[in-house]
């Protein structure tokens, strides 16, 4: 297990945060030590707005064998697979494992920078499908021991799932299914291209949900928020639901033009905020 003090900057894809002990876990016997003081569980990152102070529990990250997946084959005269997945794995590497296998069951989910554990805690989707569409199981550690649950017992919904208080993602499930590489092919050409307006800069993704039937990003870009900018974050001038760091933002900087939005539009927070903001 490596333990050492980091910028949550260097772990977060908005590449904002300052320090906190991060507890790089392998084994289940350095999961119980990691939590047996207060905790956070991060993924990849991608989905969080960490405070310039950083925070003061440990940050446990999933490494070692929580993060070994292969989907492996389907067994002879199977049209399907269930492989048992490391929560610490990175779901776009897992995408083209499928691709190349021809497994279908992931590609609503091409494009996401999330790793599965934080996939299937924040139920990540596009309009395509969401996380919890492919998942048969999810294993959870709590509590001090492993429970498995069915994806019906986890509350998912756009954007949100309810695990037990403290849960950490440990493995999944998934059930995927041979399908004609053609099909996914195509499949996965149709849900980049719904990402072809989507900025390539660092970010979290979408800072806001959208309200029901109607888009955040449009409300944003109609109220004439893109190009806002605050020290080094800016509201994408390419779609309006981005907030970006154009180099050397800080939390604080993010954090005024999501206020600021919010003063017009009330818009709901899809990114997490971990720490104290001003
Ligand atoms: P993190 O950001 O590290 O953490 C998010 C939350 O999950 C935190 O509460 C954390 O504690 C919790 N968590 C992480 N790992 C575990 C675990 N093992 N067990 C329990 N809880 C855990 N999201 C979409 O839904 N659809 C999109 O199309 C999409 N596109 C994106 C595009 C870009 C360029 C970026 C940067 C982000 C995008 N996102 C999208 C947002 C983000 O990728 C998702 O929310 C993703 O699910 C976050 O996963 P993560 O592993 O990075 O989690
Ligand atoms: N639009 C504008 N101006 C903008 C942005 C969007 O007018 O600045 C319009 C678009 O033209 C379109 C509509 O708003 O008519 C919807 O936009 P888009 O197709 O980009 O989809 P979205 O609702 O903004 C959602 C998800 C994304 C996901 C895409 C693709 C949310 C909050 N966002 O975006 O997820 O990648 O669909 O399926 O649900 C994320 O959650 O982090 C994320 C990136």
């Amino acid at each position: 297990m490596k333990i050492a003090v980091r910028p949550l900057a260097e772990l977060t894809t908005l590449g904002v945060g300052g320090p906190a002990e991060v507890w790089e876990v392998e084994t289940p016997a350095d999961l119980l030590e990691a939590t047996s003081a207060p905790y956070r569980i991060l993924g990849n990152g991608s989905n969080l707005l960490v405070a310039d102070s950083g925070v003061p529990e440990r940050v446990i990250k999933l490494g070692g064998v929580f993060s070994r997946a292969e989907l492996g084959e389907p067994r002879e005269g199977d049209a399907h697979v269930t492989p048992w997945l490391g929560a610490g794995a990175l779901l776009p590497a897992l995408v083209q494992q499928a691709r190349q296998k021809g497994l279908s069951g992931l590609e609503p989910l091409a494009g996401i920078p999330a790793s599965l554990g934080g996939a299937v805690r924040m139920n990540a989707g596009t309009r395509f499908g969401e996380m919890a569409d492919a998942l048969e199981a999810v294993e959870v550690f709590h509590d001090g021991a492993f429970h498995v649950y069915h994806p019906s017992e986890l509350g998912f919904g756009y954007r949100r799932s309810n695990l037990p208080a403290g849960g950490i993602v440990t493995r999944l499930r998934l059930r995927l299914y041979k399908r004609d590489p053609a099909e996914i092919e195509e499949l996965l050409r149709q849900v980049e291209a719904a990402r072809q307006g989507q900025p390539k800069r660092k970010s979290a993704g979408c800072a806001f949900k959208n309200p029901p039937d109607d888009s955040a990003g449009r409300l944003i870009d109609q109220a004439g928020f893109k190009g806002l900018q605050r020290g080094g974050a800016m509201i994408s001038l390419e779609h309006g639901n981005f907030v970006i760091n154009t180099g050397g933002a800080r939390a604080a900087d993010v954090w005024e033009l999501v206020k600021t939005v919010r003063q017009t539009l009330p818009l709901e927070l899809e990114l997490e905020i971990w720490g104290e903001l001003p």
